[in-house]
């Protein structure tokens, strides 16, 4: 009879949360994706590896992909996990939240409005934890599109992605992994919702490294030029509806139409992480287009994030 072989699937990071992309060296956001395409390919190579393990997530703002993913991705790596949706650090201190959760479970994924409340579950809690969406960064989602450009085109160097619209949470993810993984990386917002001037500058850096071309504009039509890749994001994220009619006044030149995807390759695929507002970022016939990878993007945040489970719990 076979002796089924231990496999340790991952090596654990270095960095014990994943605060914000930056918590992944380039190394390690490799080897998560490398690792998203074998359990992809072979789930049940997988599906023991972290029995007994629990995640706490905890959100503050809504959620359909993220919430689901991260649940079915601990159940079908063998552990499981328990949600709590409310404000954070209203009823108790988040210092308290975190040594709570942290005697119950081996890891928390929290969505949150501000970036600073999950540095402080960070800093108080024994455990990983998670970013699963600040105001400042969604390195979960930018993790499975990575994943999906990658599928799309084999290889990543020499990809250019372009964005149009917000310069935001989705942004800003975006900008720190393509310079860093020489994704060439063209962003085209109006001046007011430029991405944050110490991310473009960080990014610029590890540019600098890589090889990537990176490149703000005010000009959706430049951006998209040769693009193998054209992604947008909705103009009002969650917290910011008191800003609405402002943002979409203004954002209205950067909506994602066939023209704009006939100004990039032929070959270019239309993503986005979801929700989409169809009529706003984006037209009804690109989303639904032959172009459109959403729905792959959708699919490998599973993926991506039992990688990533395996890689901060194993
Ligand atoms: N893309 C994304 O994070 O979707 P949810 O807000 O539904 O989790
Ligand atoms: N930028 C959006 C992403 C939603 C997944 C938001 O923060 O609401």
């Amino acid at each position: 009879m076979a002796v089924p072989i231990m496999h340790k699937a991952a090596r654990k990071m270095a960095q014990s949360h994943l605060r914000s992309d930056l918590d992944m060296t380039t190394g390690e956001l490799t080897e998560i994706l490398d690792l998203a395409d074998a359990v992809k390919s072979n789930p049940k190579r997988y599906a023991t590896a972290l029995a007994g393990r629990y995640l706490a997530l905890l959100f503050e703002k809504p959620s359909l992909r993220t919430r689901m993913t991260f649940e079915l991705a601990i159940k079908q790596l063998g552990g499981d996990s328990v949600f709590a949706e409310g404000r954070l650090g209203e009823r108790e201190p988040i210092e308290d939240v975190a040594r709570n959760l942290d005697r119950w479970t081996h890891a928390i994924a929290a969505r949150t409005f501000s970036q600073q409340t999950i540095e402080d579950l960070a800093r108080w809690s024994a455990v990983p934890v998670i970013n699963a969406l600040s105001d400042m960064y969604h390195p979960c989602q930018a993790l499975a599109d990575f994943q999906t450009l990658r599928e799309k085109f084999g290889e990543l160097r020499g990809v250019k992605l372009a964005y149009c619209g917000d310069g935001n949470n989705v942004a800003h993810s975006l900008l720190l992994n393509a310079s860093r993984l020489g994704v060439d990386f063209s962003i085209a917002t109006p001046a007011a919702y430029q991405p944050h001037a110490k991310i473009v500058s960080q990014s610029c850096e590890f540019a600098k490294e890589s090889g990537a071309k990176i490149v703000l504009t005010q000009d959706p039509l430049e951006a998209v030029q040769a693009a193998h890749a054209v992604y947008t994001d909705v103009w009002i994220s969650m917290g910011q509806e008191a800003e609405s009619e402002r943002r979409k006044a203004t954002m209205i030149p950067y909506q994602v139409d066939e023209r704009i995807m006939t100004a990039a390759r032929k070959d270019a695929i239309f993503m986005h992480c979801l929700p989409a507002k169809r009529g706003q970022e984006v037209a009804p016939e690109v989303i639904e287009s032959r172009a459109s990878a959403v729905f792959d993007q959708a699919e490998n945040r599973l993926h991506a994030q039992k990688a990533l489970l395996l890689m901060l719990l194993q």
